[in-house]
């Protein structure tokens, strides 16, 4: 075992950086609780491999004669323990990353917690593992959040997996007991694709099969836990899959250069090879692999490189580099897998961005298939889906980007979502496959164009989208506006949110995954009336900023005109024109907005209207005005 040098000799020092660059490098991720003996494990780990200096141990020693529950014995576990501590009391700590390291390996362990409550931490551990240690309390055997660790697990695409039996000095050494409990396993876990399952009878407080082989198991003859992970091969590993790279920048330091740099996403690739751009297909040979080193003939995943090629083909960043001969799919609909990992619901229909390698895209959830129930496995009709949830979706993407299913590899068929607002990290997607249906679907050219068709009416399409509570007088002024710019001979055409509710949109309910279709609905009625040559006037409550954002987007510069009519709830109540504020204070209307139902200012309004100070009358005169790009003083003709 290898021991961390105490020596301030600098050569020594170096010589031992050097050793522990050779050996490989384990990251696997542990997988329990603190009761199952997940932070005794590590603590022995640490202690067995030399990584706890001594003043740190007898600093230990003598908090266990205080704290610790093992006796006279050191308790490993307050090592950890802090940790635990510190999540106690609510402090976020996404994943725990451990350092220690023997003659034959280096490992990284990955601690996260182990209830449900933190499975978005465990996913995030897991991305990075090629192994995990599932610990189970020998005495309980396989519970519950077994099942939900070895779900999570396979799902993040670790194929590697080590059921550690522990406190197996609590069942006497049970051989029976031991087996149980790996045939129970065994059986659960016969479709999550693992590739080798290795079940350990171990005790981590005693050191029973950590290390050295224990002599109280005399009919196991498998490995220690130390020396399974010191020898089991991981290496499906990505150098030996297809060549990608995402392309990070752009590297034009001057004309005579022009290197596309990145970090290997997986394969291996030689200067004098053909590459592909994913996207275009455009093929170009690999002229040189430039490095902060120098040239090199050959690369493979994990290196950052600077690559040149031998023709100028437009390459930009985003663009996916991949072998020729297995190229990456290029696709603007796949299905996945999606852990959620925010506080605020998935709402499918809702803009994220998605981010896969360096390239970042608009993204929607355009089907909740299905939840997944992570302890029993069970599929689940779900509209929303909350934190540490897991989900079957369709994703539909603004523009196609390069992919590969996540089975196949880990880099390129991983993405993240990102709220747009906030810039928060909302969940984490593994790709199955890509959806072939859009495909097959082309634009058809019409020859009356939108242009035309406005022309023809003699004016500039536009939609003036009403927000505001319910009750605001949205409606109210949209009316007004519409009979305005009809007497004026404008083509108009009023979207009202209680109207279309009667129709296109009566499947639609309060919910705020019902409220995200129901303006997206109404954003693209609005931009197909605006392609027809119309004014539109859109009166919806429209409560979330992303899906103004959505509909804005869907129509040309100038075009969208937000109207934000900022009518105090207090006074919206005061009115109550439909009654229906009094039944949502009673508890006989649920998700009433500004009651029980969140409603977003509009930050940018193009337009404010406050109906406390002037009548409806004068606030359509503004909306008029802005519409027909009238200035203040100036009157309009009919
Ligand atoms: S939105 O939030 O999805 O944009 P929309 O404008 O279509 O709402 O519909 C709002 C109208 O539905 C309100 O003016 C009101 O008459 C009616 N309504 C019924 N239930 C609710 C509710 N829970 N919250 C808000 N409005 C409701």
């Amino acid at each position: 075992m290898n021991s961390v040098p105490a020596s301030k000799d600098i050569a020594q020092f170096l010589d031992y950086i050097g050793e522990q660059e050779k050996k490989s490098l384990l990251r696997f991720l542990t997988c329990g609780s603190v009761d199952d003996g997940k932070s005794t494990l590590i603590g022995r780990l640490l202690f067995e491999t030399k990584m706890i200096f001594d003043d740190h141990f007898s600093a230990l020693e003598k908090d266990s004669r205080r704290h610790g529950t093992t006796g006279e014995e050191v308790d490993l576990a307050l090592l950890l323990d802090g940790l635990e501590a510190e999540r106690e009391q609510g402090i976020t700590i996404d994943v725990a990353y451990r350092f220690f390291t023997t003659d034959k390996r280096k490992f990284i362990v990955a601690d996260t917690p182990g209830h449900e409550q933190y499975t978005r931490n465990m996913a995030t551990g897991a991305s990075t593992s090629d192994l995990a240690v599932l610990l189970v309390d020998a005495r309980h055997g396989i519970v519950t959040q077994t099942r939900r660790h070895a779900f999570i697990v396979s799902l993040l695409g670790i194929r590697h997996v080590v059921l550690a039996v522990n406190k197996i000095d609590l069942v006497d050494f049970s051989q029976d007991r031991f087996n149980e409990i790996r045939n129970q396993f065994q059986s659960f876990a016969k479709d999550f694709g693992f590739r080798t399952v290795q079940a350990i009878p171990l005790s981590a407080r005693f050191g029973h099969n950590v290390s050295e082989p224990s002599p109280k198991t005399p009919w196991y003859n498998g490995p220690s836990l130390l020396q399974h992970l010191e020898t089991v091969d991981t290496s499906d590993d990505l150098t030996k899959l297809p060549f990608r790279m995402s392309v990070q920048w752009v590297n034009r330091p001057d004309l005579n250069f022009r290197g596309f740099s990145g970090t290997i996403a997986s394969g291996t690739i030689r200067a004098g090879e053909t590459v592909v751009v994913a996207k275009s297909g455009k093929t170009s040979k690999l002229a040189r692999i430039v490095t902060y080193d120098g040239d090199l003939a050959e690369a493979t995943a994990g290196d950052a490189v600077t690559l040149t090629l031998a023709d100028e083909i437009d390459i930009s960043r985003g663009d996916v580099l991949a072998s020729v001969d297995a190229r990456p799919e290029v696709t603007d609909q796949f299905a996945a897998n999606l852990v959620w990992m925010h506080e605020d619901a998935l709402l499918p229909g809702r803009a994220y961005l998605l981010k896969c390698g360096t390239k970042s895209v608009s993204a929607t959830v355009s089907e909740l298939k299905y939840k997944i129930d992570i302890n029993s496995f069970e599929h689940l009709a779900a509209k929303e889906l909350k934190l540490n949830e897991v989900a079957v979706v369709n994703v539909a993407l603004a523009e196609p980007i390069a992919i590969d299913p996540y089975a196949e590899n880990r880099e390129t068929g991983a993405f993240i979502l990102i709220d747009r607002f906030s810039n928060a990290t909302v969940a984490a997607g593994m790709i199955t496959h890509s959806l072939r249906r859009a495909t097959n679907v082309h634009w058809q050219a019409i020859d009356i164009t939108r242009e035309a068709h406005a022309s023809l009416k003699g004016q500039h399409p536009k939609v003036a989208w009403f927000t505001g509570l319910s009750g605001s007088g949205k409606s109210t002024i949209a009316n007004i506006v519409e009979k305005k710019l009809h007497t004026l001979g404008r083509h108009t055409f009023l979207l009202d949110g209680d109207n279309i509710r009667h129709g296109l949109n009566k499947d639609l309910g309060f919910t705020d995954a019902d409220r995200v279709e129901n303006i997206r609905r109404v954003g693209e009625v609005a931009k197909l009336m605006t392609d027809a040559g119309l004014i539109v006037l859109v009166s919806f409550i429209s409560p979330f900023r992303a899906e103004r954002q959505m509909a804005r987007e869907l129509m040309g510069p100038g075009e969208f005109i937000e109207i934000f009519v900022d009518t105090p709830l207090a006074h919206c109540e005061a009115r109550d024109v439909k009654g229906l504020y009094a039944k949502a204070r009673a508890g006989k209307l649920k998700h009433f907005t500004g009651i029980d139902s969140p409603y977003e200012v509009p930050e940018a309004p193009e337009l404010r209207l406050d109906t406390t100070t002037e009548t409806s009358e004068e606030s359509a005169d503004r909306v008029v005005r802005l519409l027909l790009g009238l200035g203040d003083g100036e009157d309009w003709v009919i």
